[in-house]
């Protein structure tokens, strides 16, 4: 049993995504969660979410939830209702044991009757859905995903994607999105934009990020 995280997620550049599994056994915080929340790029995630003040807000993919914390600690901004949903159970458990007071749900985010179930649990649909550094793991699924996306969103609610790219090529999903335009392009033909910024940082290796906010049409 591997304990680098990595082992879980891609193997010879395929996807596996056994994200249970890599939050059981991995021997460091799967993608250094806890640093990479307090760098440049988060901070830059925040503002931006801060910046539309959502009402009621859902992280998908939140991990460990050390990103949606800091947003729950903006509420005095005017956030509202906080909450992040992750397909894996211990990831969940973690992120509750470790930020109190934060809506915390496991689901899985590409089935229709889970997001249905976590929608009347969470009391309805988000004024903005955040997908952070998710976007490689539903790349089999894409069209489930837009419409889940779909019933997410409130009537003029927000999409964010916040996506870095990776620092090789050729990657998993190269095909699909072979850089941030392509992704722009791709949520604009089902979103208003708002907001989009393509920014490359030092710390992260100079690759793309791409940061896509456009309003449910
Ligand atoms: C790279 S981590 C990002 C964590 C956090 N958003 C951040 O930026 O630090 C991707 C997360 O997506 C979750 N994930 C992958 N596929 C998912 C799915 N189908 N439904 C819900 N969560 C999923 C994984 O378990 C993992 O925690």
């Amino acid at each position: 049993m591997s304990s680098d995280y990595r082992d879980y997620v891609f193997r010879d550049g395929r996807f596996v995504g056994l994200f249970e599994e890599m939050y059981r056994n991995a021997g460091e915080v799967p993608w250094h969660q806890d640093e990479t929340a307090r760098w440049l790029l988060s901070d830059i995630t925040l503002a931006i979410v801060r910046n539309f003040r959502p009402g009621r807000f859902l992280e998908l993919g939140c991990g460990l939830g050390y990103f949606t914390a800091r947003v729950n600690a903006e509420k005095s901004t005017g956030i509202g209702f906080v909450a992040g949903v992750d397909i894996s159970a211990t990831a969940i458990d973690k992120a509750r044991a470790m930020h109190a007071g934060i809506t915390f749900a496991r689901a899985n985010i590409l089935d229709s009757g889970e997001i249905g179930a976590l929608l009347k649990n969470l009391g309805g649909p988000f004024n903005m859905v955040l997908s952070k550094e998710l976007m490689w793991y539903i790349l089999d699924d894409l069209p489930q995903f837009m419409s889940n996306l779909a019933m997410l969103i409130a009537p003029g609610g927000m999409l964010y994607v916040s996506q870095t790219f990776p620092d090789s090529t050729p990657f998993y999903g190269i095909d699909r999105f072979p850089n941030a335009r392509v992704m722009s392009d791709y949520f604009e033909s089902y979103f208003s934009r708002q907001y989009e910024c393509i920014e490359r940082d030092a710390q992260l290796g100079n690759r793309e990020m791409l940061h896509f906010v456009g309003k449910k049409l």
